[in-house]
């Protein structure tokens, strides 16, 4: 018995693994999130997928259990409470569903908690008791590693980092009505919404070439390479707005070490240089040139599905 299935639920896609003790994911597959407005037909399409890679491992009896990691989870509770990049809400027994679904043990963490553990024990922070991640996709995460345990606060939802102000009666949020999070500047929902100002704004910009819906980090990037001087704006706006408030996270917990993790680190020093900048500039000097700013070791997918696997042996 040393398999446990990982899987990484986004606002988007989910993903999920097969994976042995050792950290190796042996089997991979992927499900849109978005396309299941119900979380019953959600867990039942997983369910199929899922079924011919226990059946090939064996029974399910040699399987360990399931982890899951996914937006706004509650490990005390096993739920996902009102997550704003989710179809699903409310307030969702999610790890009972699975229980009951696929007849294995489920423990559920926060997706981004899920991420550090899988840094912690095979990435970029393995041996580091204090550390922070923060993933970088449809929204803002974050693990904070303290001590080498996850915080998790008084009823397990600590570190939700992402929804933390940056900017005082900035932009309003989309689903919470927040205004100036973190999350609404720096996801990549935030990073579209910043580039279709600055191209209504800048028509010479290269991103006036493209339709509006395809405007995205990713085309952003694009128009970046290429030396399109408002796209590398955008990336630098958001790169700021990420280091101003990785300052507040510092001066937080003292990490050793902030990674960066998720689909908008592709944009590599486009973001990652205004952030450091606008970080040590904010910090206390007590914090100052301490801090290691790096991007995930793991494969983007990987980190949190070994994370997630790993709750399952850690219970
Ligand atoms: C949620 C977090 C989640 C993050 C990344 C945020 O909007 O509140 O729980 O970790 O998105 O998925
Ligand atoms: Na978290």
């Amino acid at each position: 018995k040393q398999v446990a299935l990982g899987i990484d639920i986004g606002g988007t896609n989910t993903k999920f693994g097969v994976v042995n003790h050792r950290g190796e994911v042996l089997e991979k597959g992927n499900l849109r999130t978005d396309e299941y407005e119900k979380v019953e037909d959600f867990i039942d399409a997983l369910y199929e997928q899922v079924k011919p890679l226990i059946e090939k491992y064996g029974t399910e009896t040699n399987f360990d259990g399931i982890g899951v990691g996914a937006p706004n989870a509650n490990y005390y509770k096993g739920t996902i409470e009102q997550a704003p990049n989710l179809p699903w809400k409310g307030l969702v027994p999610f790890s009972e569903l699975m229980n009951a679904k696929f007849n294995l043990p489920c423990t559920i963490t926060n997706d981004a908690n899920a991420a550090a553990l899988g840094e912690m024990l095979f990435g970029a922070a393995r041996g580091m008791k204090d550390f922070i991640m923060i993933t970088l996709g449809t929204g803002v995460g974050s693990g904070i590693i303290s001590n080498g345990s996850l915080i998790y606060g008084h009823d397990g939802f600590a570190g939700e980092l992402g929804h933390t102000i940056v900017k005082p009666g900035g932009r309003k949020h989309w689903s919470t009505g927040s205004e100036g999070s973190l999350e609404a500047y720096a996801s990549a929902t935030g990073i579209a919404i910043t580039a279709k100002k600055m191209r209504a704004e800048f028509p010479e910009s290269m991103l006036s070439q493209y339709p509006e819906e395809s405007i995205n980090s990713k085309t952003v990037h694009e128009c970046a390479l290429k030396g399109d001087l408002i796209a590398i704006e955008v990336f630098r706006y958001t790169g700021q707005k990420l280091g101003e408030a990785l300052a507040n996270f510092v001066m937080f917990s003292s990490p050793e070490a902030i990674l960066l993790f998720g689909g908008v680190i592709k944009a590599g020093d486009f973001i990652l240089k205004p952030a450091k900048l606008h970080m040590e500039r904010n910090l206390l000097p007590i914090f100052r040139n301490k801090v290691k700013l790096v991007f995930s070791e793991l494969d983007e997918a990987d980190a949190a599905i070994l994370g997630a696997s790993a709750l399952v042996w850690e219970k």
